[in-house]
């Protein structure tokens, strides 16, 4: 009941992270950690969508297995990188050695590991390029999660990290052929910024360049870095990551400019990835680790999380607006009556809301979605969130809402993307009754 129509899901089992996204002869190619055989997720393979509009997705099956020494435990998260019509994954293979270890400091090998492909499918000639000897001698086991990206004829790659003393940490590592990696920074930040920063991301929108990154470990607050863990990014603007000294960055990089990239339940580990037409989109897990709610309802039907719409990232008012990728109103089918205020749908549709101040939304009796004292309030009534509570975005003014439901997801893109909120919501029935309040301007469509 609760499967999704237009998002990207397993076809059985677990999904986590997006994973080498990228535009490739004529293609996109998504990939994602995936345990197949395994609903809560256990030993991970990267598998493998791809689709030529962003909106419909066709699975192709596993592209990565983790086979050989160097990623025996796992085929861990990383990114794509296209040259001379050869499609190159760069991830990083986990391995965790018997015996009584913290698994942090010792006990697990975080090995860089590249593949190969002529075509985007059947990936070979795996190599290992770094493992945890040719990390600094400061750094913890955890160094994971390879970012690939070219500047001024140089490569270079960005790695999330953990110290021995358990604070957050990105290593650059630069290379003129991409096969031979020499550290060129190691940069932990001087004010306190978690314990681990995992699926680093670097990307320039607009002259601005931008560190995305996933930190653990700080501290939540009511409407700031609610989730257990969060993923957000810095606007570096002209500094850039591989030449600005650590004082300039220590100045930037600190916790009060970090975006988040999305203020719901379930959002992690995005990355980011250029279109044939060189725009840039970003894809998330729509899900968290570790999270203190659950997914039972999915769990029931054999399959757990899903990813995030793919989004197109525009740079507006000094901040990085998300909207969905256009075509995906293409799917809008029926248009739904609104009676007495009161919209009755199933479980995928799509909604609009203009000049909402003030006003409030409310699914069944499960969800409300409300707007005072400058804030935009996400809060589930009773146990339809599966434990899911009650999310806030600061917000003086609520020009208008975008919302997709997709069987148990819900993304709501505010203000054209200024914020988006993702939620898993599970109504008891196929019907979502939606009731509006009075002058709220409302139009809703059926989705295919
Ligand atoms: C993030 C993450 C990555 C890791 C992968 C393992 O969710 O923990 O750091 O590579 O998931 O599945």
């Amino acid at each position: 009941m609760y499967q999704h129509k237009f998002h990207i899901m397993p076809p059985q089992g677990w999904l986590n992270d997006p994973n080498g996204s990228c535009y490739y002869k004529g293609s996109y190619h998504i990939f994602f950690q995936y345990s197949k055989d395994d609903v809560n997720g256990g030993l991970k393979t990267w598998g493998h969508y791809t689709s030529k509009d962003l909106v419909t997705f066709k699975f192709e099956g596993e592209a990565v297995f983790p086979d050989s020494k160097w990623d025996k435990d796992g085929a861990y998260s990383g990114t794509a990188y296209t040259e001379d019509g050869k499609l190159e994954l760069y991830y990083t293979g986990n391995v965790k050695h018997k015996g009584n270890y913290d698994y942090i400091n010792e006990g697990r090998g975080h090995n860089c590991l590249r593949v190969v492909s002529d075509e985007g499918f059947d990936f070979k000639d795996k190599e290992c390029l770094l493992e945890n000897k040719d990390y600094p001698s400061n750094m913890s086991c955890h160094v994971r999660d390879p970012k690939i990206f070219k500047k001024d004829n140089k490569y270079y790659m960005l790695l999330g990290a953990r110290t021995k003393d358990s604070k957050a940490a990105f290593l650059l590592y630069e290379s003129d052929n991409k096969d031979s990696w020499n550290l060129t920074r190691s940069y932990i930040p001087k004010y306190d910024y978690g314990y681990m920063w995992e699926c680093p991301d670097y990307f320039e929108l607009n002259g601005h360049n931008i560190f995305s990154f996933c930190p653990q470990g700080l501290e939540s607050m009511p409407d700031r870095f609610a989730n257990i863990y969060q993923s957000g990014y810095i606007d570096l603007n002209k500094m850039d990551i591989i030449n600005t000294v650590d004082e300039e960055l220590n100045q930037i990089i600190i916790k009060e400019n970090l975006v988040e990239w999305d203020l719901g339940f379930d959002f992690y580990a995005p990355q980011t990835f250029k279109s044939n037409d060189n725009s840039t989109y970003l894809i998330g897990w729509a899900g968290v680790p570790d999270a203190g709610y659950g997914n039972t309802p999915s769990i029931k039907e054999g399959w757990q999380h899903s990813m995030t719409l793919i989004r197109k990232l525009e740079y507006k008012n000094g901040k990085i607006y998300q909207m969905p990728v256009k075509d995906i109103y293409k799917l809008r089918k029926d248009k739904l009556l609104v009676v007495d205020n009161n919209i009755q749908a199933d479980l995928y549709w799509n909604l609009t809301a203009d000049m909402f101040n003030g006003g409030c939304l409310y699914f069944n009796d499960d969800l409300e979605l409300r707007h005072e004292d400058d804030k935009l309030i996400l809060e589930f009534k009773n146990n339809t969130g599966e434990g899911r509570t009650k999310r806030i975005v600061p917000l003086s003014e609520l020009k208008k809402l975008d919302i997709f439901m997709d069987g148990c997801i819900m993304e709501i893109y505010v203000n054209d993307g200024e914020y988006c909120l993702t939620t898993r919501y599970y109504p008891v029935s196929d019907l979502v009754s939606i009731k509006v309040e009075k002058g709220v301007n409302v139009n809703a469509w059926s989705m295919d």
